[in-house]
């Protein structure tokens, strides 16, 4: 009994003495004006979530949330006032906003200076941190400061730390000040806008010498930081997605404590010197999107401490086994990240990437890799992530070679001529997120059993793999994940199960099988569906119209080339998300329901061959979004109203071709300056040609402003991109073309042929100097052809035939070097064929039927009276360039549907501030980093 009283009583004197410790330890209460200054900067802060609720009354201020204070002074030391972040990176609602009070200034033993995360919108950073002399730690990262930096922080002498990471709208004029900074040994500015101080940086030496850490990233830089040679310390740079063209400096293989190097998204050029062997201490090397060539020295051997090492997207050479062979002298073992995907790497994969043990992501997509898949493959139990895309790998690919892969989560291979063979009841090692198959031969060659065992599934990307069968009802069922699915272009058939409603938003490609019966019901959370090019049939009606009331999120609707028939439904009130709806090339007839009139969204509109009537209905005036318009072979009737010029002012392609209007080509068409394609042919219209047509003004300018932001510039098209454009080319098209980089610009053209057009030839035309197409032929035009007709040097394909021209050639067409197509027969010409080697290489019936002489025609002119001979007359030449003129009409509507169908998808899954960011670069590096995250 007494002893429990003793141990009692020494217990509690033991916690006594250590409270009275502990407490001593802290006792130090907070200093009244310093709690004051806290006092009064809580009150200039906006806190919608009330964070700071413990920062109140008369308690010591040390203990409010955030507040560190010296324990033996009392004097707060640090403030940790970051916001919250979610996984993402975007701020969530726990972030503060308002003014940031100078009361601050009180607290002068401020060490640490936390506020990233927040919300400043539109603030500057103040000055008078600049005073805050103690400072060691300024972190105003993603906080959305806005304007000049002041240079008064040059004044923070002690500062170590300074972290300005911003999403673009910092700037600087001149970075002087940070030569004051003298014991600075991390900076990160990136997103602010150097370019002002670009050129004076390259000349300077004045980044202080002591700094680690140097990130400068999207920063608009032209040239390499010059004082970067001296900071001998340093250990990380990232000069990344600026637009540095130089070629990689000596001096920089000589910062032999460099850890990371980051040199992606610029455009260094020239070959990597083998002094890369220098770099001693490198683990992370980043020189992807850049135009280096050229070989990787062998001497990446000596880099014993890499792991990382991205290099895709250049102009590298060599083979890919010595790649590989170097790493064997020291770093194999320990490599995570390899990354050669975009360059022209040749030869075969090593078979010994066993050694490979630590290799978690595996990228060499888009070389030009041969021979097999080697068995060693199996053996990297690490792999993750595995793209050999777009390759020349050929062979079969067994369960084997998966055998030890439980870790692989992304398989990206497509387009490489490879065979998969797995028995009917595999069950794969592996829980894939991510297969990407195009292409390959699957055998058996159908729906993958084993596919139901994978439940964490979100991309299934099987294309063109020659699977036949039907669609199982399991399919659309077995990962709740599963948001991208494409099996096009095989050889499935039979009737689509009803896709029943999920969690998650489904992209559907199933476009180019045999499938038939009535189309599938879709269910609302549906976002991209493409069952075009199959043998659909029955109406569309249970398709728009079950389930009225309840809104559908789809957004891409193919439904083109089926024996779908009927009317087109007027139940599209629901469908207000639609941006494309492609129903062309059916059986459809009536009229464009007035319901359309509610897809305030819908830019692709094409309901081409069908057997559409009525007169273009005005309700489609409130689509003023629609920026292809292609109605062409229907029947439709009546004149060309004005509003398609007054209302759908963002039209680039309006095809009206193939049907029954007539009347003038009215005056307000003029109004669509961003017109690039406009096919008013084989229809009934009479009248002149407008006069205005200069105030087309892409035609006209070609400028990047003028023009509908089509241009993707270097990076735009990614990962899936290259691949919807050519399948965007084959569904338009109706046959398999690989369109190259080159041809993918855009087409511009005009025709007006087979009407009743009458008049002369506008001289305007020929200010339209970016026309590539002009087809005007089988009209009643007369006069001459205009005189400036040389001005449109960018003509390919020039057709007057079958007018009443008149006149000499203008000798000006002589200039035209790009013409590849020409057809002026059947019309009054006279006179010489002005001389030049272009007009002079076309065949005579691009100028039989008028009163011509000199080559190419046989008929001299000095002994001709103007009698021409007769010709052999191949019919009438024009349908030669019909064809032609739509090629590039095909092109044209192909590449625009393929590009912002990716593109503006990609744009709308991104978080809200990346869409608002000033460059290209930046979305890029984003899109970059969400799709690197997500393989
Ligand atoms: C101050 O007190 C805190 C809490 O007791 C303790 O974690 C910290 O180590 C102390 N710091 C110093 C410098 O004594
Ligand atoms: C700092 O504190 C003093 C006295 O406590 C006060 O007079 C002064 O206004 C404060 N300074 C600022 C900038 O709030
Ligand atoms: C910063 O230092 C400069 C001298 O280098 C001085 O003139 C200036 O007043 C200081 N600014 C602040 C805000 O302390
Ligand atoms: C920096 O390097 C340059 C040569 O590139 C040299 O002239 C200069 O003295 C160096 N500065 C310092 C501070 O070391
Ligand atoms: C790299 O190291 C080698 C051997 O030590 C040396 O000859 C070469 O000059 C170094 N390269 C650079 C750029 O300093
Ligand atoms: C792919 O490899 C085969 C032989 O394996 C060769 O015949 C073919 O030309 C290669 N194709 C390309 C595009 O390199």
């Amino acid at each position: 009994m007494g002893s429990t009283v003793v141990r009692f009583l020494s217990i509690a004197t033991l916690f006594t003495i250590c409270f009275l410790l502990c407490n001593a330890n802290l006792s130090a209460p907070c200093k009244q004006n310093e709690r004051q200054a806290l006092l009064k900067f809580k009150h200039g802060l906006e806190d919608p979530s009330n964070q700071l609720s413990s920062w109140a009354g008369e308690g010591d201020c040390c203990n409010w949330k955030g507040v560190v204070c010296y324990n033996l002074t009392g004097h707060v030391r640090e403030l940790h006032l970051a916001g919250h972040v979610n996984d993402i990176g975007m701020s969530i609602n726990m972030s503060f906003s308002g003014k940031i009070n100078p009361s601050l200034l009180n607290l002068t033993h401020l060490t640490h200076l936390d506020l990233s995360n927040n919300d400043f919108e539109g603030m500057q950073i103040p000055s008078f941190l600049g005073s805050l002399k103690s400072l060691r730690y300024l972190n105003l990262s993603y906080s959305s400061f806005v304007g000049l930096i002041p240079h008064q922080l040059g004044n923070l002498t002690s500062l170590q730390v300074l972290d300005l990471h911003d999403y673009f709208n910092l700037e600087v004029e001149s970075l002087q000040w940070i030569s004051g900074l003298s014991q600075l040994q991390h900076l990160d500015m990136s997103g602010a806008n150097l370019s002002k101080a670009s050129d004076w940086l390259r000349v300077t030496n004045t980044l202080p010498s002591l700094v680690e850490n140097l990130q400068m990233s999207e920063c608009g830089l032209y040239h390499i930081p010059g004082g970067i040679a001296n900071m001998t310390n340093l250990k990380f740079l990232d000069l990344g997605f600026n637009s540095i063209s130089s070629t990689i400096p000596k001096w920089l293989y000589r910062l032999s404590h460099l850890q990371s190097l980051i040199l992606s998204g610029n455009s260094f050029h020239g070959e990597i010197s083998s002094s890369l062997g220098n770099l001693t201490s490198i683990v992370n090397l980043d020189l992807s999107y850049n135009q280096v060539a050229g070989n990787i020295p062998n001497s990446l051997g000596n880099l014993c401490k890499l792991t990382t090492l991205y290099m895709s997207n250049n102009n590298l050479n060599g083979s890919v086994s010595e790649i590989f062979e170097s790493f064997s002298r020291c770093s194999s073992g320990q490599i995570e990240s390899l990354s050669l995907s975009s360059n022209n790497l040749s030869g075969h994969l090593t078979d010994k990437l066993d050694h490979f043990e630590k290799l978690r992501r595996l990228r060499l997509a888009d070389n030009s890799i041969s021979g097999p898949l080697p068995p060693s493959f199996g053996n990297l139990s690490c792999l993750e992530v595995l793209s050999i895309g777009e390759n020349n790998l050929t062979g079969v690919v067994s369960q084997l070679h998966f055998t030890n892969l439980t870790r692989l989560v992304v398989f990206e291979a497509s387009e490489n001529p490879l065979t998969l063979e797995t028995t009917p009841h595999w069950l794969p090692p592996f829980q894939l997120s991510t297969l990407v198959l195009n292409s390959w031969h699957l055998e058996p060659s159908e729906l993958p059993m084993w596919l139901q065992s994978q439940t964490q599934l979100q991309i299934l990307s099987m294309p063109n793999t020659r699977i036949s069968g039907t669609i199982p009802t399991w399919f659309w069922n077995f990962s709740s994940g599963l948001w991208y699915i494409d099996l096009s272009e095989n050889k499935l058939y039979g009737e689509v199960p009803h896709i029943f409603p999920r969690s998650m938003n489904l992209d559907v490609y199933i476009g180019s099988n045999q499938f038939n019966g009535s189309l599938p019901l879709v269910s609302s959370t549906v976002e991209k569906l493409d069952l075009s090019n199959s043998l659909f049939s029955g109406t569309l009606f249970h398709f728009f119209c079950n389930n009225k009331s309840e809104p559908k999120a789809l957004s891409i609707l193919h439904l083109d080339n089926n024996l779908l028939s009927g009317k087109i439904p007027d139940c599209f009130r629901n469908w207000k998300n639609l941006v494309v709806v492609n129903l062309e090339s059916n059986n459809l007839i009536g009229n464009i329901p007035r319901s359309l009139g509610y897809l305030l969204s819908l830019t692709y509109l094409h309901l081409r061959n069908n057997h559409l009537h009525g007169e273009l209905p005005p309700y489609l005036k409130k689509c003023t979004d629609l920026t292809i318009l292609d109605l062409s072979y229907n029947k439709f009737l009546g004149k060309i109203p004005m509003w398609i010029g007054t209302s759908l002012s963002n039209l680039a392609v309006l095809s009206l071709r193939s049907n029954q209007l007539h009347g003038h080509i009215p005056y307000k068409l003029c109004n669509l300056t961003y017109l690039q394609i406009l096919d008013l042919a084989h229809n009934n219209l009479s009248g002149r040609m407008p006069r205005c047509l200069y105030k087309f003004t892409v035609m006209a300018s070609n400028s990047e402003t003028s023009r509908v932001p089509f241009d993707s510039g270097d990076y735009g098209l990614f990962i899936f991109d290259n691949k919807k454009i050519e399948k965007a080319n084959v569904v338009t098209k109706g046959r398999e073309v690989k369109y190259g980089k080159s041809l993918l610009r855009l087409a511009i053209s005009l025709d007006l042929s087979d009407n009743i057009i009458s008049g002369e030839i506008p001289e305007e035309l020929t200010s339209l100097i970016y026309l590539q197409s002009v087809n005007l032929s089988n009209n009643r035009l007369s006069g001459r052809i205009p005189p400036k007709i040389g001005d449109m040097i960018w003509l390919e394909s020039l057709d007057l035939s079958m007018n009443q021209l008149c006149g000499q050639i203008a000798p000006s067409m002589s200039s035209l070097t790009f013409l590849s197509v020409l057809n002026l027969s059947y019309n009054n010409l006279t006179g010489e064929i002005p001389k030049s080697t272009q007009l002079q290489s076309f065949d005579q019936s691009s100028f039989i039927g008028n009163k011509l002489c000199g080559p190419p025609l046989e008929v001299n002119c000095r002994n001709t009276n103007g009698t021409v001979p007769p010709v052999a007359d191949q019919k009438h030449g024009g349908s030669d360039l019909l064809e032609d003129g739509w090629f590039y009409l095909s092109l044209g509507l192909g590449f625009l549907f393929g590009f912002w169908s990716v593109l503006g998808s990609l744009l709308l899954n991104l978080p809200w501030s990346v869409v608002f960011s000033r460059f290209l670069n930046s979305i890029v590096r984003k899109l970059y980093g969400v799709i690197v995250e997500h393989f």
